[in-house]
């Protein structure tokens, strides 16, 4: 039961062109798979994509329970293998085009996030088509799945290059509940609930339409092609949940200190309650509650003495804080739709398991944002006046690196890890259900 769910305006976006993904929020639980398909040949990629089409879920009723529903997207390479004409391939922006590995260095992809240490398929020329596939059982998703499995068969000209499931409860592997912290999409219909403040202009994560500087976005050729699409960024991330574990253990003499330094990391409590609105004990009812959860700002909290400047909540979306770098907070938003993959663990020794986070931004700058974010508000920290301290939870850490819990004395928390590592990634668009028949055909 997914309870982040909004009551309904009248839409004005053209919701059956548009995917399911950019607006349907995943249940809870969850369960799904991540595909990735090599197009070989460009007739056998445009019969998968005629067959596929049909599947591929429109974000009508997005607000409606529904058991399952599927996602499509395409990488600038399999745009060429497909046969895309010269003149749209040009319209697509250079970093799109470039591909997530090329981006390394502006990703600060490096160490042991630097493509040559990625997971097969990704940073490999064959990284085309993205299905994903989204269910609220097991049962719903294994239809889905056998649905797309079915298209490819017999299919020579195409090659299913990697199939990763996931699927959790709401929490992810680190024990925090997630995804819940959205933008308002003006014209979905959406109601905004205490705390989402103003809707955000629809061009912002829908090309074609309208966007916060008064007029669309720069769109790829041709319209049917861009009109209602929007761009995807996809980076798999292996989580050191031991690691993590035990820097809480070494960090915090008991089971109340511990989980205050998890929750200061974040910027929330495990449960998804926010330290802005209980900063000394968690309040689970808070998180889960939509008219809480996300009903704060830090106008009362300048130095940080609830909720860390350089926490993950606050780096990621600063709300009204006071940037020493000014930036338009508004359009730097994403809409998340990240999924959660193998079991959490409270083990401070690492069981050498898959376990992890696909992180998936959507948005018409989906890819300047997240370019934006892991080189300015992740890697680094000088636009809260923190120096060279990293995001706690997903930066690559320098030997050395510490956290600061602001306070009276403020304390520094040594032995900080880079918790995640990118296991690989890749730049897609995705296309509106027209744009789908058009490629197709
Ligand atoms: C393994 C990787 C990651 C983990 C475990 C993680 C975890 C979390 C958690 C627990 C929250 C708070 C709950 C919520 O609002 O959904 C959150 C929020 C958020 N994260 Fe992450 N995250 C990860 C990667 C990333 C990356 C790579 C980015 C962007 C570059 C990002 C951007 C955000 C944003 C924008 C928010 C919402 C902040 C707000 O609106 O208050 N996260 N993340």
């Amino acid at each position: 039961m997914d309870v982040f769910r909004r009551l309904l305006r009248r839409p004005t976006l053209e919701l059956d062109d548009i995917q399911a993904a950019v607006l349907r929020a995943r249940p809870e639980p969850y369960f799904g798979t991540h595909a990735i398909i090599e197009i070989v040949e460009a007739a056998a990629g445009k019969e998968l994509l005629r067959r596929l089409v049909p599947r591929v879920t429109s974000a009508a009723h997005w607000d409606v329970p529904q058991p399952s529903w599927m996602a499509l997207a395409i990488s600038y390479r399999g745009l060429v293998a497909l046969g895309v004409p010269p003149a749209s391939l040009v319209s697509f922006p250079a970093n799109f085009r470039a591909g997530m590995a090329a981006r390394a260095e502006r990703l600060r992809d490096t160490g042991p996030n630097a493509p040559t240490h990625w997971e097969a398929p990704f940073g490999t020329p064959a990284v085309h088509l993205a299905i994903s596939v989204y269910a609220e059982n097991e049962n719903d998703w294994r239809r889905e799945v056998a649905n797309y499995e079915l298209r490819l068969r017999g299919l020579t000209g195409v090659r299913l290059v990697s199939h990763q499931d996931f699927g959790a409860t709401g929490f992810n592997v680190f024990g925090y509940r997630d995804g819940f912290s959205q933008p308002v999409v003006a014209g979905s219909g959406a109601e905004p609930l205490p705390g989402d403040g103003r809707p955000i202009k629809a061009g912002e994560f829908v090309l074609g339409c309208s966007s916060e500087t008064g007029h669309p976005l720069a769109m790829p050729a041709p319209d049917v092609l861009g009109h209602n699409g929007t761009y995807v960024v996809f980076r798999k991330y292996h989580s050191h949940v031991a690691a993590f574990n035990r820097y809480l253990r070494d960090n915090g003499r008991t089971e109340q200190e511990r989980e205050l330094l998890a929750a200061k990391l974040v910027g929330r409590w495990r449960s998804g309650a926010p330290l802005a609105l209980t900063p000394t004990e968690d309040d689970p009812a808070i998180g889960a509650d939509p008219n809480r959860v996300n009903d704060f700002d830090y106008a009362d909290d300048p130095r940080g003495l609830k909720t860390p400047l350089g926490s993950h909540i606050r780096r990621m979306n600063p709300r009204n804080s006071k940037l020493e770098v000014l930036s338009d907070v508004n359009i730097r938003r994403i809409i998340r739709r990240s999924t959660s993959f193998g079991e959490p663990t409270t083990a401070l020794a690492d069981d050498g398991k898959d376990r992890g986070l696909d992180f998936i931004a959507l948005g018409a700058r989906a890819i300047d944002n997240v370019e934006f974010l892991q080189s300015e508000w992740v890697n680094s920290g000088s636009f809260m006046g923190l120096g060279k301290e990293k995001d706690p939870l997903i930066s690559l850490q320098d030997k050395g690196a510490y956290f600061t819990v602001p306070g009276t004395p403020p304390r520094r928390v040594h032995g900080i890890q880079s918790f995640n590592t990118l296991r690989g990634g890749e730049y897609f668009f995705m296309p509106s259900l027209s744009a789908i028949r058009w490629l197709s055909s």
